[in-house]
């Protein structure tokens, strides 16, 4: 069966970037001229999947409100007959499919992905951490998709990282099939070096069998005392086949300041508005040679 459906967990809590998390979800948080969350969706589209599920939770209704039409800039811009900026605001809502359920407790990603089970149904789904900010030629997802037609299993997206950073991730290992697909034979939540399987992580996109359900249920509170999507993703793995691709791409932790920052200038030099300016103050500025 298609991949149709994607949700995109939004109900954390955002603390590493505090303060300004206390009144903005980190996924509204701007990359150049749009929101983190636009950018999975957009990734999404490219893969063909329009019915965008978004879990949320308390303080996050900037996100409903972003994806709303908004009829009052509609109405100023026709006025205005400014048609370029009005595509930008009312495009993507026109194309996608939107609803929302709320995560009452952040009690992790498991259980996030949990409260989408009534309208996930029966199918294979994605899963779009849309903080994961990946700048690629093919959008991940599609590169995901494509490997999911080929083997109708569990697809994981994972990156390698440097050994200090092994215990942030879930850490997979497996036997490479194919250039950069692995057949997934463990996974381990945010490991000790000493115990990591390998420095293969797994980075914010998925495309599950929908028995992961089942297993979601049943799994307890893992690694700080949340339910761990990686537990169930285990428990799956002895049921049916999960793959792993290491996919084209850079990847920025947009819950992370640095990151989020080296993306700004990343995106904005592919930006055709702001390119040169951009290229100029870089060039120019004597805060860099110091
Ligand atoms: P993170 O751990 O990166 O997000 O979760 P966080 O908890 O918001 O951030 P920090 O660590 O406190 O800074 C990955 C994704 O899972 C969602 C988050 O919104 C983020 O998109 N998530 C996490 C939930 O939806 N519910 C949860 O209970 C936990």
């Amino acid at each position: 069966m298609k991949v149709n459906k994607a949700v995109f967990p939004a109900a954390g809590l955002g603390t590493r970037l505090l303060p300004i998390t206390k009144s903005i979800p980190k996924e509204m948080l701007v990359l150049v001229d749009k929101p983190l969350i636009q950018y999975g969706v957009e990734e999404c589209m490219c893969a063909d999947i329009t019915d965008i599920i978004i879990i949320t939770g308390r303080g996050k209704t900037a996100i409903e409100d972003y994806f709303d039409r908004s009829i009052e800039h509609e109405i100023l811009l026709k006025e205005k007959g400014k048609h370029h900026l009005l595509k930008s605001v009312d495009e993507i809502s026109s194309r996608i499919s939107l609803t929302y359920t709320r995560q009452k407790e952040a009690l992790g990603l498991g259980h996030a992905i949990l409260c989408a089970q009534n309208m996930v149904g029966e199918e294979p789904f994605a899963v779009v951490l849309s903080d994961d900010i990946i700048d690629s030629d093919t959008p991940v997802m599609k590169q995901m998709v494509d490997i999911y037609k080929n083997f109708r299993y569990s697809v994981l997206a994972v990156q390698r990282v440097k050994d200090e950073d092994v215990s942030k991730y879930g850490i997979i290992s497996g036997k490479e099939i194919e250039k950069g697909l692995y057949a997934v034979e463990d996974l381990v939540e945010k490991p000790e070096l000493k115990d990591a399987p390998s420095n293969l992580a797994i980075i914010g996109r998925y495309i599950l069998m929908p028995d992961i359900f089942n297993f979601l249920k049943d799994t307890k509170p893992g690694k700080g005392g949340e339910i761990q999507l990686t537990d169930a993703i285990k428990s799956l793995l002895q049921i049916q086949p999960v793959y792993a691709l290491e996919f084209e791409g850079n990847r920025y932790d947009g819950g992370n300041k640095l990151d989020l920052l080296k993306a700004q200038i990343i995106y904005g030099l592919k930006n055709d508005e702001i390119r040169s300016g951009l290229t100029e103050f870089i060039k120019k500025s004597e805060w860099c040679r110091n």
